[in-house]
């Protein structure tokens, strides 16, 4: 069989944070930042990372855990065996311009690059909404991080121009065009913080408890009544995911009518929010926040899980360029990391490179 070139892209959410988990509302877009996979199908697992300067490789009977990339590529072989799929392996090199570990789905993106092959390759016939609950599964059961579907659907069901409003617990998308004037700005900061994964756990333990304690099944059919009777903790992180559900309509209405001043400013508000009573950013995200909307950005807040990673500015395009060199260059003066800004399109999903 000849190679296969698979693109799989990252992606930006634009608002709804820490929802996905809780079966609330999300607004992401696909970005044009790709991990790309060129393989051909073989009898066991051997991939380069040209990033990496790094070979995974393993036999498919041999699936342990090794605390590395592999095990992305593993998580998915370990879901199909235990779905009882019958696949062969892949030889290959894996190369891109997405960064890892800059909040922008970069393992989700390396699962789906995988796992699109080896649907092609193997004539698997699974949707694509299927290969995002399989790469789901894989990241929770394998790697053992309990995400949420947000960055699997993300880099599945991208849209050119467009942002996807997404009900998590049904999974319902409905595209929303971009107004042509905005420019999406990703600022990573270069902070990759560990903690991150331990914090992420324990605000989803509480969140799902405090679901549990109310018998709800989805944030979305919480009312205030029902948060009075939670416990502070609880009632902290699940109003927080109430309001950020309500910014996610609302932003989806405002890019309707293609407001971007007001979205904008329902961007910073959900930060602070995040940052003030979710507890999950960090002296660079707030920073960058700050000086992008002082550079004149429509809004900007932390995207991803938090604790480092990258943040997302909106800014009229003309004053994008001038907006991301004035944070980078304050940036770099107060703090001694590698920050890195892309302009971004928000793009199609995962698809053969042309
Ligand atoms: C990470 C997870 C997602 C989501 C975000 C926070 O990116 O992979 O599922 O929970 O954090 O919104």
């Amino acid at each position: 069989m000849r190679t296969l070139t698979i693109k799989s892209p990252g992606r930006v959410n634009l608002i709804g944070e820490h929802t996905d988990y809780a079966l609330g509302y999300v607004m992401p877009a696909a970005i044009n930042l790709y991990i790309v996979l060129e393989g051909r199908p073989s009898t066991a697992v051997r991939l380069q990372s040209s990033m990496l300067g790094e070979v995974a490789g393993f036999d498919l009977c041999n699936l342990v855990r090794s605390g590395d990339w592999s095990d992305y590529v593993k998580g998915i072989y370990y879901v199909l065996v235990k779905r009882g799929v019958r696949v062969g392996g892949v030889e290959g090199v894996i190369s891109g311009n997405l960064p890892a570990g800059a909040g922008l789905g970069s393992s989700a993106s390396l699962e789906l690059a995988v796992l699109y092959f080896l649907n092609q390759a193997y004539s698997l016939k699974l949707s694509r909404i299927e290969m995002a609950l399989i790469a789901k599964e894989a990241e929770n059961e394998f790697v053992g991080v309990p995400c949420g579907i947000l960055d699997q659907f993300s880099a599945l069901m991208g849209r050119r121009g467009h942002a996807m409003f997404l009900d998590t617990e049904l999974l319902r998308c409905e595209y929303v065009l971009i107004p042509s004037d905005i420019a999406i700005i990703v600022f990573f900061t270069g902070v990759k913080r560990e903690i991150g994964r331990t914090a992420y756990i324990e605000r989803r333990r509480v969140v799902e408890e405090g679901l549990r304690m109310l018998g709800a099944w989805s944030s979305k059919y919480l009312s205030s009544g029902d948060l009075a009777k939670l416990p502070a903790a609880h009632r902290r992180y699940l109003s927080y995911i109430v309001r950020e559900n309500e910014r996610v309509v609302k932003v989806r209405d405002l890019l309707k009518s293609g407001d971007a001043a007001a979205v904008g400013e329902v961007l910073v508000e959900a930060h602070e929010d995040l940052a003030v009573n979710y507890g999950v950013s960090c002296p660079e995200l707030d920073f960058t926040v700050r000086e992008a909307v002082r550079l004149g950005a429509y809004g900007a807040r932390l995207t991803g899980a938090g604790f480092g990673g990258s943040v997302v500015i909106l800014a009229s395009k003309s004053r994008a360029e001038s907006v991301a060199e004035g944070v980078l260059s304050r940036y770099v003066r107060k703090f001694p990391w590698s920050p890195k800004y892309f302009i971004v399109e928000a793009s199609d999903g995962i698809s053969n490179a042309r």
